[in-house]
């Protein structure tokens, strides 16, 4: 019988499993094993197996849940938009903003000015903050780049961010994030672009595990999205889509047919788009911070996303944009108040759902055996706490693969 590596005791657990209730609260005084940066055991102290443990830590009866997920975040960025939230504060709409070449455009400009180093240096603290609330796990999009060596120096620093972190790292190419001025008027071509040139480079070297794309009338339709995904899903790339933000493009429903891992926004999908994301089985990614900044009043379909069973998951989308926030737990919080989701949805959201999204649901995202042992140490008396202070130094300790991770 071999030994495990680490041995919590004396622990209360919030598991998350899929399926149960109450925040899949494990009864009685329970304890963890860790092995090989696995859970190897987890259940009442009075039947843990006699082993022996490199090292034994008794809690003293704090709280554990699975670490926290950050599935959609453009986190790597050159410069800022404060000037455009205050033009927004008076009234400029950001579909104007963008038609006027800001927007999304005005970080085009700041990030292809920006050396890789530059952009490291800007987006590791913000990465640390989020490790300093219980993230384990981020995924960060390109899509500030919109040309063949930016979108590529973007997911170069976001696979740094996860070799020189303890946080892991998912990166997805979002090079559809707009059209790049070099192609104005010719949104076709630059989507030949990423078919023909930029899709095929990234995919060879390996530095994005998914595709994204921004369906909207200031961006891309569905017909030109369809043949990014085609092309992606031909080498070997999931899909993810930003959809129906604005308004109701039929983005649920294509993300759908593409089998995509997520959707995202989803502030106008219909009761149609939310039956094709059912029945594709792709996660609703909710985006609070981008609502919340935006002054979107149009909320997204909870009810029916509920009622269908989409799995619905909770992000940050930090970006300087439309959601300069930071903090998933603030996300969390937001998603209660603004979209009506129970603080227990909103961390599951946040852990197994958030796991689902980046195509990892069996290996992280719960407290169960076999999964990574991503652990969120509290200093709280419940879990439904944690969707409910922001801002509080509430993390003890957080472990990735069993280790202890410093932010
Ligand atoms: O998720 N909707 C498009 N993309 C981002 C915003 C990017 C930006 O405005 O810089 C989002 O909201
Ligand atoms: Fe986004």
């Amino acid at each position: 019988m071999s030994d495990w590596d680490l041995l919590l005791t004396d622990v209360r657990i919030a598991t998350l499993r899929g399926g149960a209730t109450d925040y899949g609260i494990a009864e009685g005084s329970t304890a963890l094993a860790v092995r090989d940066g696995r859970i190897d055991w987890i259940g009442d102290s009075s039947r843990l197996p006699v082993r022996r443990a490199g090292k034994t830590r008794s809690l003293g009866g704090r709280w554990i849940t699975p670490a926290l997920i950050d599935c959609h975040t453009h986190i790597v960025f050159g410069g800022d938009r404060a000037a455009e939230f205050e033009q927004r504060l008076q009234g400029v709409s950001y579909q104007d903003i963008a038609r006027a070449g800001g927007g999304i455009l005005s970080t085009v400009r700041a990030t292809r000015d920006a050396t890789a180093e530059e952009l490291f240096r800007a987006a590791l603290p913000r990465v640390q903050a989020l490790a300093r609330e219980g993230v384990a796990t981020i995924e960060i999009k390109s899509g500030y780049g919109l040309d063949l060596e930016t979108e590529i120096r973007m997911l170069e620093v976001a696979r740094r961010l996860g070799t020189e972190t303890s946080m892991d790292v998912r990166t997805t190419l979002l090079a559809a994030h707009t059209v790049p001025p070099e192609y104005a008027g010719n949104a076709d071509g630059y989507i030949d672009l990423i078919c023909n040139e930029l899709l095929p480079q990234v995919a060879e070297r390996k530095l994005a595990d998914a595709v994204d794309a921004y369906c909207e009338s200031i961006a891309f339709s569905t017909a030109q999205i369809a043949k990014l995904f085609a092309a992606a899903i031909k080498l070997g790339l999931p899909v993810k889509l930003h959809a129906d933000q604005l308004s109701d493009g039929g983005g649920a429903e294509l993300a759908a047919e593409f089998k995509a891992l997520s959707a995202d926004h989803l502030e106008y999908t219909s009761r149609k788009g939310v039956r094709a994301l059912a029945a594709s089985k792709s996660v609703a990614v909710l985006l609070p911070g981008a609502f919340l900044t935006l002054g979107e009043t149009h909320v997204p379909p909870v009810g029916e996303l509920r009622a269908n069973g989409v799995p619905i998951a909770v992000a940050t989308d930090c970006n300087p944009g439309t959601s300069p926030i930071c903090s998933l737990r603030t996300a969390m919080m937001l998603a209660c108040r603004l979209f009506r989701l129970t603080p227990e949805e909103s961390l599951a959201g946040a852990t197994r759902i958030a796991a689902q999204a980046l195509g990892l649901a069996d290996d992280r995202g719960t407290l169960e055996v076999g999964k990574r042992a991503d652990i969120a140490i509290w200093n709280i008396s419940h879990p439904r706490e944690l969707a409910y202070w922001t801002g509080t130094p509430q993390l003890a300790e957080l472990l990735a693969g069993g280790q202890t991770s410093a932010p």
